[in-house]
């Protein structure tokens, strides 16, 4: 037989339509059952207690990127993350940092996409015709298996310590996904584009704290990113110092 148990969910409520509102923490007691999702229960509170609370989810499978939240003081995606997982009965939601609460979970991700945007997160190509295929191989391939995992949840932004004193920094997903085309060996990115992130806006700006690969829920790994691009660019320095070429 399944037992459920009593929990209690702090969640910090708040809505930035109406003036002088004060975020608080408001709490719901809910009945879990084993393997419900912290997803689930919002669902629920939503459904069943109290229509008024603001989330935001879609896919329940951790793939479309929409649940990140802190919980219990963690930043992870709600419909990864099973209630029970914490060893107490009470969990405290929050929204994710470093942007502004639109209402209660969701959170006004405008900043992250304009420093997605900035790093042109897309192949370019200069030398081949568009219709006809570039073949990979596997070895080349593998290279960028990891970044394509992303989903863009903004969990990295949201832990990154940088951020948080200089919203100008482009950030670890942005810069992740820049990375992401360097390596691609189809990808013909002119040298210019590595160049506007060899500043303290880009890639000189991370404290490599590793804050984001801790709270990435797919393992991309932004701060090794940051290194590699780091890499690349004191690469082509030596070249050009020393009259190399690539
Ligand atoms: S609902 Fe899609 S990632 Fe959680």
């Amino acid at each position: 037989m399944i037992t459920a148990s009593a929990y209690t969910f702090k969640i910090l409520r708040t809505d930035r339509k109406k003036p002088d509102d004060t975020p608080r923490f408001q709490t719901y007691r809910v009945k879990v059952i084993p393997g419900l999702t912290v997803l689930g229960v919002l669902n629920r509170i939503r459904d069943e207690i109290d229509g008024t609370l603001s989330f935001r989810s879609s896919c329940r499978s951790a793939v479309c990127g929409s649940c990140a939240m802190v919980i219990n003081g963690r930043i992870d995606l709600a419909c990864r993350t099973q209630a029970a997982s914490f060893g107490t009965n009470t969990i405290i939601l929050e929204p994710l940092p470093n942007m502004e609460i639109v209402k209660d979970l969701v959170v006004d991700m405008t900043p992250f996409w304009k420093m997605y945007e900035t790093v042109k997160p897309w192949l370019i190509r200069k030398s081949t015709d568009p219709e006809k295929e570039i073949a990979q191989s596997e070895e080349e391939r593998s290279r960028i298996d990891q970044f394509i995992n992303c989903i863009l949840c903004a969990s990295c932004y949201g832990a990154c310590p940088v951020i948080a004193r200089d919203p100008e920094y482009l950030g670890p997903a942005a810069l992740a996904k820049l990375e992401r085309f360097v390596l691609d060996s189809r990808d013909e990115r002119p040298d210019i584009l590595l160049d506007d992130v060899n500043n303290e806006r880009g890639v000189w700006g991370c404290d490599t704290v590793l804050k984001c690969i801790e709270a990435c829920p797919k393992d991309v790994r932004p701060t090794d990113s940051i290194v590699g691009l780091r890499k690349a660019l004191v690469g082509k320095k030596a070249r050009r110092l020393f009259g190399i070429k690539k």
